[in-house]
């Protein structure tokens, strides 16, 4: 079923998920179609002179940062770019190039990259406070009072340093609330780099096969269901019922793993809140890339379906450091009441960093300024614009790939797609894939590569984030440079 336009959201509608599975699987079972290949190598020189004087500096830090880069996102092929100004919808390089920029630091930046408003307050605040001093500041309270009265799962917020932290302490206050221990999430998903949470990373069923140097005990309590799949989600909650060991927690990013990457149904949500309260589970929206993007009050005000605890990132922050956050229902919240109270069970959290003065600054004005603003149904305009604009040049110029949005979060998938499933009990037939799956990265690498010569910076070259700052002629200067790129596959 699809909702009705709910007004204050990026999105204006639901899209078919059904439709987009059966459009995926397609690409699945076709053999990947890449740019041509003097096309491609044609891309590959330009970079280099394009981006000459960032190839010294990346040869520097190799020797001195491992892989090059310290950011996981910047790994650009075929050698990373050093970006040294960022301005609304755009960012520039040390050579002078100008990118639209549909990265959006991984999400944070709703307002654009270094909105003015927000920078003036921070610049005060530097000049005034610095950035921290590990006492209470005022700006803790703003922060934390703005988010509880706009999320309808908040009545305590704790700031943290990042969403890996905030995901951290989600399962913690679920195990001590619940007396359970068993944590369940959707096959593919994130939740940030915990010992418990690197589990069944990007391909569902892959249990434990991306946890390198995590011992088995420390996710011996972490379980995966199928994403969009509610009948897996119940087999489990009922396996453990039948143990006798019981369920502590079910967490899931509401749009589905992978900020929509794998889109779920509009009732989704609804289902598995009421399968928790059915098996005692306590429900955990992970909302690190959906809270304030989605809207205001999140994915959580989207569907109408309220989590026990919500998880924060990104947004809460403004693009600014230090972000990440817990919120839910004062009950389970003082489970984190900073201090020792004799007698007590609590959650231990901390972090040196978390909650300071510029990191709750910058998250309180910048969600005070997307508010004022509407930037969230800006950005969704933005992200629906491009998205038909994808799917017109796609279908007119009959290429095997799917674009699909959540608002402001696109998805370009091609052949180059890594929705491959790996069978872990036919052990055999892994090595063949795992070689397929570097064969599509390898595709979406130069896919990467050939968007950001046309100025267009993407995440991976499948994702586009879109912000308030995309215009309708940003957008279709994009969409000029994609058409650019899609004409060198046909
Ligand atoms: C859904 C989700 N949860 C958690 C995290 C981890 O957040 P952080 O990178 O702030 O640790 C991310 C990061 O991308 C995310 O997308």
């Amino acid at each position: 079923m699809n909702p009705v336009y709910k007004s204050g959201f990026s999105i204006a509608n639901y899209h078919n998920v059904s439709d987009i599975y059966r459009q995926i699987e397609g690409l699945i079972s076709q053999p990947i179609r890449p740019i041509h290949r003097e096309e491609m190598e044609a891309y590959l020189q330009n970079f280099e002179k394009k981006y000459a004087s960032s190839k010294p500096v990346i040869e520097q830090a190799m020797q001195y940062i491992p892989g090059g880069v310290q950011h996981n996102l910047a790994f650009n092929y075929p050698f990373p770019i050093v970006f040294d100004r960022a301005e609304g919808a755009y960012l520039y390089d040390k050579d002078g190039n100008r990118h639209i920029d549909f990265l959006q630091a991984g999400g944070p930046t709703v307002l654009g990259s270094n909105y003015p408003a927000v920078k003036e307050k921070i610049l005060h605040l530097i000049e005034h406070t610095g950035p921290s001093t590990g006492l209470f500041h005022e700006y803790e309270l703003k922060i934390a009072r703005f988010i509880c009265e706009h999320m309808p799962g908040v009545d305590m917020f704790r700031m943290l340093g990042s969403g890996t932290e905030a995901c951290m302490a989600a399962i913690r206050v679920a195990r001590l609330a619940t007396g359970k221990k068993n944590i369940i999430k959707m096959g593919g998903g994130y939740h940030g780099w915990s010992d418990s949470l690197v589990y069944a990373l990007r391909i569902p069923g892959t249990a434990g096969f991306d946890a390198h140097g995590i011992p088995r005990a420390s996710r011996k309590y972490t379980q995966e269901a199928f994403p969009n799949d509610i009948k897996s989600l119940e087999r489990r909650l009922r396996r453990n019922k039948l143990t006798g060991k019981g369920t502590a927690a079910v967490i899931v990013e509401p749009m589905g793993t992978e900020s929509g990457t794998r889109p779920v149904d509009f009732e989704h949500n609804r289902q598995i809140r009421e399968l928790c309260d059915r098996y005692g589970a306590l429900l955990i929206f992970d909302e690190v890339v959906t809270a304030f993007r989605i809207g205001i009050s999140g994915a959580q005000g989207y569907f109408g379906v309220k989590p026990d605890l919500t998880v924060f990132g990104k947004v809460v922050a403004g693009g600014y450091p230090a972000a990440g956050g817990l919120g839910g229902s004062r009950d389970l919240m003082e489970y984190l009441a900073a201090g020792l109270q004799t007698g007590k069970k609590r959650a231990m959290v901390g972090g040196t960093m978390a909650a300071n003065p510029l990191s709750s600054a910058a998250g309180y004005y910048t969600l005070m300024e997307i508010k004022k603003q509407g930037a969230c149904e800006k950005a969704g305009a933005a992200g629906d614009r491009l998205t038909q604009g994808l799917q017109k040049m796609i279908s007119s110029m009959d290429l095997p790939f799917v674009a699909y949005n959540q608002g402001s979060i696109c998805h370009l998938e091609t052949t180059g797609t890594m929705f491959l499933p790996i069978n872990m009990k036919k052990f055999w037939t892994i090595p063949k894939t795992l070689k397929e799956i570097k064969i599509r990265k390898h595709m979406m690498e130069e896919m990467g590569a050939a968007y950001m010569m046309e100025g267009i910076v993407t995440l991976a070259g499948s994702r586009m984030y879109t912000s308030m700052a995309d215009t309708d002629e940003v957008i279709d200067e994009a969409l000029e440079g994609f058409e650019r790129v899609f004409k060198k596959m046909i």
